[in-house]
């Protein structure tokens, strides 16, 4: 088995604040998607669950549910971890798993899975290895929540404010850009702040591959695994539901 890669080995300490407002605004357009799990039907997981905002929002959703929150990133799981041990709510139903997707053991049976702003870290043949993995473990009903972030095909993205988030007398901003390095294949390179007033204190520099994946290329590489894809809610969320024909 080859050695987990973690991108977010840096990054990972800005990553729960600057992803807060894509929470913010489709937070609400992905619960509503979670009620529509077939309630007892095993853990609902939370695939690159990050810090935690998409697990918390499934165990709040859908309270008589197991979660099961996946995160291979050593910093993402100690702000994970934080989150749920520092919940009542959270504390007696949350698992933390600290392993890859790809090499995770996970239940055979599974009442749902949500996969945000995670497509892009797995290759076309990783993608393939995942649709085969879950579709047998998916209960009746249940399905794959996901969102395909644009761009959707490589074009090049101009250099844009992610977010800033002033927490006390400090300011963290995120900045990306991305160019594309293949026919499916894009190098985003992100630029993370920390300042005080118009003082730089820190400045971190880091890129990592995102596979693009369109919602054509999406139907057809899970079809064969007997996976209909459809869109939940406004286009602009990018969201779709990945769930098992038959
Ligand atoms: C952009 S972050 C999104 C985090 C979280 N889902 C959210 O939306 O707040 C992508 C996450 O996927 C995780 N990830 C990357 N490769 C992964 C893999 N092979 N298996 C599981 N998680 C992975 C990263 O560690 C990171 O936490």
């Amino acid at each position: 088995m080859t050695e987990y890669d973690d991108p977010y080995r840096t990054s990972g300490r800005h990553l729960d604040i600057m992803i807060r407002g894509w929470w913010d605004h489709h937070g609400a357009t992905v619960a509503e998607a979670l009620r529509a799990l077939p309630p007892g039907s095993g853990p609902v997981v939370d695939a690159g669950a990050g810090g935690g905002h998409g697990t918390r929002l499934i165990a709040r959703t859908l309270p008589e549910a197991e979660v099961l929150a996946v995160e291979p990133s050593p910093v993402l799981v100690a702000v994970l971890l934080a989150r749920v041990a520092d919940d009542p709510g959270l504390r007696t139903r949350v698992t933390v798993d600290g392993d890859d997707l790809l090499a995770a053991d996970l239940p055979d049976r599974i009442g749902g899975v949500l996969m945000a702003n995670l497509i892009g870290h797995f290759s076309p043949h990783e993608r393939d290895r995942l649709w085969e993995d879950l579709a047998p473990r998916l209960a009746p009903g249940a399905f794959v929540l996901l969102n395909l972030p644009e761009p959707t095909e490589p074009a090049p993205v101009g250099r844009s404010p992610m977010g800033e988030v002033p927490v006390g007398g400090r300011t963290y901003t995120g900045w990306a850009r991305a160019e594309a390095a293949g026919p499916e294949l894009l190098t985003w390179h992100m630029t993370y702040e920390t300042r005080a007033g118009d003082r730089v204190l820190s400045s971190d520099e880091v890129r990592y591959d995102w596979w693009t994946v369109s919602e054509a290329a999406l139907r057809a590489e899970t079809a064969p695994y007997g996976l209909a894809v459809a869109p939940h809610g406004p286009a602009e969320a990018g969201l779709y539901t990945i769930t098992r024909e038959g």
